[in-house]
């Protein structure tokens, strides 16, 4: 049976992780959050102590890592980092930037390809992340830039943190949001940018409704309707 491989990047806020989870429950795909697997290699270093920006270093701890990723009964995904589930912890506001500093080195990226690849070996997936469309599945059958403008990502971001109980102001959010776009684009290592042959979608000034229609119509227009095909 064929697997579909649906790439979905875009910056930090765009929506990406909260519209490829509904639209892979839409269509019985698994959803793939890459950007976790990046912020599990940071939390590590933030753990040891370690610049998430000095590549030695973090080339280094890598071979101590044992890093998987694993989809609950209620098929959300998971994430262990040396056996203890993480899941929660990488959300954390200061593992955003050590996730983007990590995602620099070259040898992080090595490091963590093999098994994004793998998932899509074996399953139907929407993949979310940086490079997906560029790098890791090349060959998508549909790549989607998922955009929207800074102001708006940094307050989606600012909101979520503080349902989460993290209290920040929005200035340091929307810092926070331009300075890690400026380190993911300017990167020489699979920078974010759009695939030549990703569809944009910018969400800016629509609601989460409105963006899963307009991406679920992207979908139904390139592989028609397939739910069910999970696995
Ligand atoms: O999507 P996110 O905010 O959880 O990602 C955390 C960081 O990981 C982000 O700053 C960039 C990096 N990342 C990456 O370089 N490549 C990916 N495919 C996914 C995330």
């Amino acid at each position: 049976m064929k697997h579909w491989g649906i790439a979905i990047d875009g910056p930090s806020g765009a929506g990406k992780s909260t519209l490829a989870k509904r639209l892979a429950q839409e269509l019985g795909f698994l959803y793939v959050d890459t950007g976790a697997i990046y912020r599990t290699v940071g939390l590590a270093a933030l753990r040891r102590g370690i610049d998430a920006a000095d590549g030695p270093a973090v080339t280094a701890m890598l071979p101590e890592l044992v890093i998987t990723i694993g989809y609950g009964e209620d098929g959300l995904q998971h994430m262990a980092l040396n056996g203890e589930d993480v899941t929660a912890e990488i959300r954390r506001n200061e593992v955003s930037a050590c996730a983007s500093k990590a995602a620099s080195i070259p040898a992080v990226r090595g490091f963590l390809m093999e098994m994004q690849r793998q998932l899509a070996r074996e399953n139907s997936v929407i993949m979310d992340g940086r490079d997906i469309g560029t790098v890791v599945l090349p060959q998508a059958d549909l790549k989607i830039f998922l955009t929207a403008a800074p102001e708006e990502r940094a307050r989606r971001r600012w909101e979520e943190l503080r349902e989460r109980g993290q209290q920040v102001e929005l200035d340091q959010v929307l810092a926070e949001v331009v300075e890690r776009d400026r380190r993911d684009r300017s990167r020489q290592a699979a920078p974010l940018r759009q695939a030549k042959d990703a569809v944009l979608a910018d969400t800016t000034g629509l609601d989460l409704e409105e963006s899963f229609q307009l991406l679920l119509e992207l979908v139904r227009g390139r592989i028609g309707c397939v739910k069910g095909e999970k696995g």
